[in-house]
């Protein structure tokens, strides 16, 4: 089958969090499974050129009609280690693509309503005839929309789409400009069972991802769920209730090739299951390398974007009480929210002195691997997690998950003491609520059982690394998606 992939990410070379190494990571088990995978992303000043392998330009003058008249583009082509990657650069005077960031510009719907543009008429222009397009989040989620609104009629008239909604707390609102920008009729498509959003009349483009796709997904059963029944909808429950028959959760996978403890290029020791010891090399790594004292505690780590979704008050709550129970802790993650961000340098400032917790504000990939191979736990007090990737690395690396029982990490973490799994797929810790006690109940029973039962600690640690979070079953079930709705 040949696939486009049309994202705003794609890991390593563009990528602010999950997203890209979805689009990396399934795009790689769909090629290695024979299929023919095509990723189109923007290209982006700020993009990791030193990750691209031959980039060359693959279309000199793709004209993209926008407005009443048209922006030249020229596409490029590059290997992201093995992904064939196409990069959208639009020569427009408001330099889309040159921020200097990936989101964040006040004209954001506008530069990914052109480069979803953009990504269809390359397709058209080049012939290129995919069985099915997969489009993911808000930023494409007009390409089902102009494929059935436009596209179809000029050329491409077999093409079916797949919708992957990452974040239902973001959605692509914005005012009509964008519609008749793409050349989209506002009469036509504003209206109350496509994009009109429920709570007014402005555009909703997660909505029309949802109304037109073929088959709409999102990144874990519980979340899924979640969407249709509480207010993690955010506003889509009805439509999606109207769509129910096409949509579904698909519990994202990790790629393997990257994020595994034996083959880890970035861990001074490498381990598995049978040689587990060695992880407490890297243990005493970390705290070199983040001037941590050797002492005997457990370490417990926090990595991903310090934001809100991501339950910062609880996460600072426990640090301080994982202080004080005897256990180390470390932070690492890249903060967008200024108020967040502003709490962390305070807090990173006040533990200055303490040689027993870091915090490291900013991403920083290589540390990323060695956190999660020498840490003993990692915490994920999420107030929502769509699918959360770090639980499942942590199990991959024999680190236990500590998690807020929300989304995805429902469908992933299993608590030890009250799940109604059998005793080998407990791999960590849950709790429900999103005070203070509910997170120390959990961090107070993994920590305890840390220091007074070393054995059954080391149980959940193997019963992690031999679960699989690989991409090969969620790949599958992409595949059977692809291959219901193509032959509709
Ligand atoms: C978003 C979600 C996260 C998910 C990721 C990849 O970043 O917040 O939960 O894991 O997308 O799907």
């Amino acid at each position: 089958m040949f696939v486009v992939m049309v994202a705003s990410e794609c890991a390593p070379v563009a990528q602010a969090g999950g997203l890209g190494e979805v689009v990396f990571g399934l795009s790689g088990e769909l090629e290695r499974r024979g299929h023919a995978v095509d990723v189109i992303v923007p290209k982006y000043d700020c993009m990791r050129y030193d990750q691209i392998f031959n980039l060359t330009v693959a279309y000199h003058d793709l004209v993209v009609p926008w407005y009443g008249g048209a922006i030249p583009c020229t596409v490029w082509f590059g290997s992201v280690y093995g992904r064939r990657c196409y990069f959208i650069d639009p020569h427009s005077p408001d330099g889309y693509f040159n921020r200097g960031h990936l989101y964040g510009s006040d004209d954001d719907p506008m530069r990914f309503a052109f480069f979803s543009k953009a990504a269809m008429e390359f397709m058209l222009k080049t012939n290129r005839r995919p069985e099915v397009i997969h489009c993911h989040d808000w930023h494409t989620a007009l390409i089902p929309v102009l494929l059935y609104e436009i596209y179809q009629y000029a050329g491409m008239p077999d093409q079916r789409v797949c919708f992957t909604i990452h974040n239902f707390a973001h959605q692509g609102i914005t005012d009509e400009a964008v519609l008749r920008a793409a050349g989209l009729e506002p009469e036509r498509v504003l209206t109350e069972d496509r994009l009109a959003d429920p709570s007014g009349g402005s555009v909703n483009r997660t909505k029309g991802g949802i109304v037109y796709a073929n088959f709409v997904t999102t990144v874990s059963p519980h979340y899924a769920w979640e969407a249709r029944y509480s207010d993690q909808g955010m506003g889509l429950n009805h439509t999606l209730s109207l769509h129910q028959a096409k949509f579904g959760g698909v519990l994202n996978g990790i790629d393997y090739d990257v994020w595994n403890p034996e083959v880890d290029r970035f861990i001074p020791q490498r381990y598995g299951a049978s040689t587990l010891e060695n992880k407490y090399v890297d243990k005493e790594a970390l705290r070199d390398r983040l001037l941590l004292e050797h002492t005997y505690e457990p370490l417990i780590a926090y990595v991903g974007r310090l934001d809100r979704q991501k339950g910062v008050e609880l996460l600072q709550h426990a640090l301080f009480f994982a202080r004080a129970r005897g256990a180390q802790f470390v932070v690492m993650g890249n903060c967008w929210d200024p108020g967040v961000d502003g709490d962390f340098w305070h807090l990173k400032h006040f533990l200055n002195d303490d040689p027993s917790c870091h915090l490291e504000l900013g991403y920083d990939d290589d540390l990323a691997h060695l956190i999660y191979a020498g840490a003993d736990m990692v915490l994920m007090p999420s107030l929502f997690e769509p699918c959360g990737l770090p639980q499942m690395i942590a199990a991959r690396y024999g680190t236990v998950p500590i998690v807020r029982a929300t989304g995805g990490l429902v469908d992933s973490v299993f608590d030890r003491d009250y799940s109604t799994r059998p005793p080998e797929d407990r791999n960590g810790y849950t709790f429900d609520g999103v005070d203070p006690p509910a997170v120390e109940s959990a961090l107070h029973r993994a920590i305890g059982l840390w220091y007074g039962y070393p054995t059954e600690f080391r149980r959940l640690m193997l019963n992690g690394i031999s679960q699989d979070h690989s991409w090969a079953e969620p790949a599958q079930h992409y595949l059977d998606i692809y291959e219901y709705i193509r032959h509709k």
